[in-house]
């Protein structure tokens, strides 16, 4: 396997070599797998068909197959290049070869890659360390993902009311999601997840969620129960779910009805943390605190990480065993977390990133208002969404055809737009230019959603 994909990355294998190493003669289906690759030709055809012929057909992907990156640009293996708002969905936010980057993960990897966490490491110390002392947190968890970094916040809250209410016979056991909320696939996150496609075809998933209206605030104050809800989990700003910012008085208005039912608040920041919106975290916006936020995506530049930040109040209730993972918090993810922090905390580079964010939004609705197909043009920082009155694809392939990779969010009729934070105020006018050049390839469709 290892030598597959070394052979794949240097991508000098003739297309006898693929066929010889993938044995893809054997695989008499895999064309007429391949969902959209049918256009594609040479080396890009031979990846796409080995990957239909072995994949657990998960991902419904672009055709395009992409060999590497510099800063906001992509190239695929046919050396056509792409301006990149995706950012690897919210996590390449340094870009791509960020030489500090790159600096960072050699010298880690030619140092200590991993040890289990049965030791300490210098790299994941300092990471915990610089994480508590720039957020309201007194203590971190570090995991792989996303979801998992979700899934350690259900047990930790769980834990927290057992531990905190020894003598009550059935502590809280119970979570609030939002509508339109994404918090990831595992059984516990994925039970958290809006999306019902996400969920019932594994159900039994966990039970005990409420799912509410996100941004209403009675019907949240009634639904948070003492004694039955063990936390709510909320996104300050949903990507998945269509890019929509909470409000001041949401957030304040789960903050109180947490404190009074002795549940626990959990912002999840997977997506819209780390300067993304132009600020550090995303509820410095709105100046309401968690107990707990769980971050990933973009922290160690592209390299698997996740991370539970919480206070001491919850973490007393976690003791040795309880959780744990083998890969997690290792030196090299950690080293190059340092090394993206070192990045996003220099001075101006926030401002920037609001600045960035206000001219892209700014831009849009100048150069992509006027169309009848745009509803909206909404977000904070660079999470970026354009609401549409028609499903976005035709719009993301066009775009991607004329070298501009874009996301889609909520039902497919939201565009969301996540690109890397050092993207130049050049590069944005790029962007918009080819978007408002294919906005014409919806006037064929019909409104939809
Ligand atoms: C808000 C949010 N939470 C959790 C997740 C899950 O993260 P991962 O895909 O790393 O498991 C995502 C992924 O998109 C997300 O956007």
């Amino acid at each position: 396997m290892y030598s597959v994909q070394a052979t794949v990355g240097n991508s000098v294998s003739s297309s006898f070599e693929l066929r010889r190493l993938f044995n893809l003669d054997k695989r008499k289906h895999a064309s007429r797998r391949i969902a959209c690759g049918i256009f594609a030709s040479g080396e890009s055809r031979e990846i796409m068909e080995t990957e239909a012929s072995v994949f657990v057909r998960t991902y419904a992907r672009a055709p395009v197959v992409l060999k590497s990156g510099k800063g906001s640009k992509l190239y695929d293996v046919e050396g056509r290049e792409y301006l990149d708002m995706t950012a690897g969905i919210a996590v390449n936010s340094l870009g791509h070869g960020n030489p500090d980057w790159v600096r960072a993960v050699v010298e880690q990897a030619s140092t200590l890659a991993h040890v289990s966490n049965m030791y300490y490491s210098i790299p994941q110390v300092k990471l915990a360390k610089r994480l508590v002392e720039c957020t309201f947190a007194d203590r971190v968890f570090f995991s792989n993902s996303g979801t998992e970094a979700n899934e350690a916040a259900i047990k930790f809250s769980r834990k927290y009311q057992r531990f905190s209410k020894p003598d009550v016979k059935e502590p809280a056991t119970e979570f609030i999601s939002f509508s339109n909320s994404f918090h990831g696939r595992t059984m516990g996150a994925v039970a958290l997840t809006s999306k019902e496609h996400y969920r019932l075809p594994f159900e039994p998933v966990m039970p005990g969620v409420t799912f509410l209206p996100y941004g209403e605030i009675e019907t949240a104050k009634q639904a948070i129960r003492p004694g039955k809800t063990a936390a709510v989990f909320v996104e300050p700003i949903q990507g998945e779910g269509g890019i929509h910012s909470a409000t001041k008085e949401f957030l304040e208005a789960l903050r109180s009805a947490c404190d009074d039912a002795g549940a626990l608040l959990v912002f999840d920041e997977v997506q819209c943390g780390l300067g993304r919106t132009g600020y550090l975290w995303a509820h410095e916006v709105y100046g309401v605190f968690p107990d707990i936020m769980t971050l990933a995506k973009p922290l160690a530049g592209g390299l698997p990480i996740g991370v539970v930040l919480t206070t001491e109040k919850v973490a007393s209730a976690v003791s040795f065993g309880d959780h744990g993972s083998t890969f997690a918090g290792g030196p090299l993810v950690c080293h190059a977390a340092l090394s993206v922090l070192d990045t996003i905390q220099k001075p101006g580079f926030l401002a920037s990133v609001s600045k960035k964010g206000q001219y892209l939004k700014e831009l849009l609705v100048q150069k992509l208002g006027g169309n009848p197909h745009v509803k909206v043009v909404r977000g904070l920082g660079l999470i970026v969404g354009i609401e549409l009155d028609v499903s976005a694809s035709p719009l993301v392939d066009a775009c991607r055809e004329s070298g501009l990779l874009i996301l889609t969010a909520g039902k497919g009729n939201v565009v969301r737009l996540v690109p890397p934070l050092i993207i130049t105020e050049q590069e944005l006018e790029q962007a918009v230019e080819i978007l408002s050049k294919c906005l014409p390839v919806l006037d064929g469709s019909a409104s939809n959603v």
